[in-house]
């Protein structure tokens, strides 16, 4: 597996421009989406496809924090919302609420699979919420953050006491059965995570280099 270096701005242009040949070539269309800063402008450039129908295309989102309600400013719901859904119109938005997320994995199941997963990555190696220590066998489940990723994620709330310490999260196994995955590290302050996950021995301390195995995972990294 290699890593593939370029600009933010081609990187996004190549994945969402992938998205859109797999929602005009595919009859109901499913993503599995991501948050984060990282996705953003992958987001913006299919915002902006106004030429595209999404109305037949599912999609369902990685992770989401327990304790904040749907519109609460952080929770990935609204960020949703806020990038993407209210700017395209989708058949299915699916998030691993209290409601759903038991069920998630046969929901996914039951449409045939994730045909293209965006990731990113956390500063220790995370993906999605799968914290270091997340088995490979790992479903969608409730976990506990780590200091590490509260930490990072405070930089969006205005104190850490206002982080929430728990999150729904599809698991490792859940991520893998995607035919197709995209994982994206922005930033110098990734590399060497990424350097870890991809080039470095496959085990649950590193939860993204489990990726080595998958058939069709694309890695890329933007300064
Ligand atoms: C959160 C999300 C992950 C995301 C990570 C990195 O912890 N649960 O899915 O990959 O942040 O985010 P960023 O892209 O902002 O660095």
């Amino acid at each position: 597996m290699r890593i593939r270096s370029n600009t933010y701005e081609k990187v996004c242009h190549l994945i969402a421009s992938n998205i859109r040949d797999l929602v005009k070539h595919r009859e109901t269309p499913v993503l599995g989406l991501a948050t984060g800063t990282t996705p953003i402008g992958i987001y913006q450039e299919l915002s902006r496809m106004r030429d595209t129908n999404f109305s037949s295309t599912i999609t369902f989102n990685l992770d989401e924090y327990v304790g904040l309600n749907g519109w609460h400013p952080q929770s990935y719901n609204h960020f949703m919302y806020e990038h993407l859904f209210s700017n395209l119109t989708f058949h299915e938005k699916y998030f691993p609420t209290e409601k759903l997320y038991p069920y998630y994995d046969s929901m996914i199941d039951n449409v045939n699979g994730i045909d293209i997963q965006i990731l990113g990555i956390g500063t220790n190696g995370h993906i999605a919420f799968n914290e270091p220590g997340t088995p490979r066998d790992s479903i969608t489940r409730i976990v506990d953050l780590t200091e590490n990723t509260i930490k990072d994620n405070s930089r969006f709330f205005d104190s850490i006491d206002e982080v929430p310490t728990r999150a729904r999260t599809m698991g490792i196994e859940t991520i893998m059965k995607a035919k197709r995955i995209y994982l994206v590290a922005q930033g110098s302050h990734k590399k060497e995570i990424l350097e870890k996950a991809i080039h470095g021995e496959i085990t649950p301390e590193v939860p993204a280099s489990f990726l080595q195995e998958h058939p069709k995972c694309e890695v890329f990294y933007c300064e």
